[in-house]
């Protein structure tokens, strides 16, 4: 069993889906802790209501506004509760350092749309959906990649298509890459890496 320590700055929903597939898709791992870079996340709440124990640390009120200093901090947490995989699941601050270093290849993250289109510096949330809309793609989707030094430049592990449809919102096409492609794949590449570890 390898110890999955997953980091979020928003509402959870891929959390959720990680931790529902507790033991059943995901069954060579369980979430040891939550961590998150902003207090009021509503994932928070998903890990507590899980008993999954969770810390906060954020850049400017923790670590003096220094993105190494969160990214050592966040280090000192994941090998303070024996975390073998770090799972980011909207997570939107950008990893370096020691942690990368640390957890080389034993760190995945969620991106929504199909790498390599809607991708790096800047595209994270409902702008990678605005950017898919204004471009006029049919088909975006998400991927399930490891983490390096650039940006959703990892290798990728997963990836799964969803067709755009006429009158799309961002908003809705969130929704649907979340469900159709997001929550699926997220559980499946963590049960791919903790398996092959
Ligand atoms: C998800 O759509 C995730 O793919 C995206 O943020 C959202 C977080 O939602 N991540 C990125 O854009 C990373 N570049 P959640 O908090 O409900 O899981």
């Amino acid at each position: 069993m390898k110890n999955i320590g997953v980091l979020i700055s928003g509402g959870g929903t891929n959390l959720q889906a990680l931790i529902d597939k507790q033991g059943s898709v995901i069954k060579s791992g369980r979430i040891v802790c939550v961590c998150s870079n902003s207090a009021d996340a509503y994932g928070l709440t998903r890990a507590k209501n899980a008993g999954i124990p969770t810390k906060v640390i954020r850049k400017n009120a923790d670590c003096g506004g220094s993105i190494n200093e969160l990214n050592r901090q966040i280090c000192a947490y994941m090998k303070e509760m024996n975390v073998d995989v770090i799972v980011l699941a909207g997570f939107l601050a950008i990893l370096g350092g020691e942690l990368l270093e640390e957890y080389a290849d034993r760190i995945v993250n969620i991106h929504p749309s199909l790498i390599p289109s809607f991708c790096g510096d800047g595209y994270y949330g409902l702008k990678v959906h605005e950017e898919a809309l204004k471009y006029g793609v049919k088909v975006t989707g998400a991927t399930a990649h490891l983490v390096n030094e650039i940006t959703d430049g990892g290798k990728i592990l997963m990836q799964k298509a969803v067709e755009v449809q006429e009158g799309d919102t961002p908003e809705i096409l969130q929704k649907r890459v979340m469900e159709q492609a997001e929550w699926i794949i997220l559980p499946e590449a963590v049960e791919k890496l903790c398996a092959s570890l």
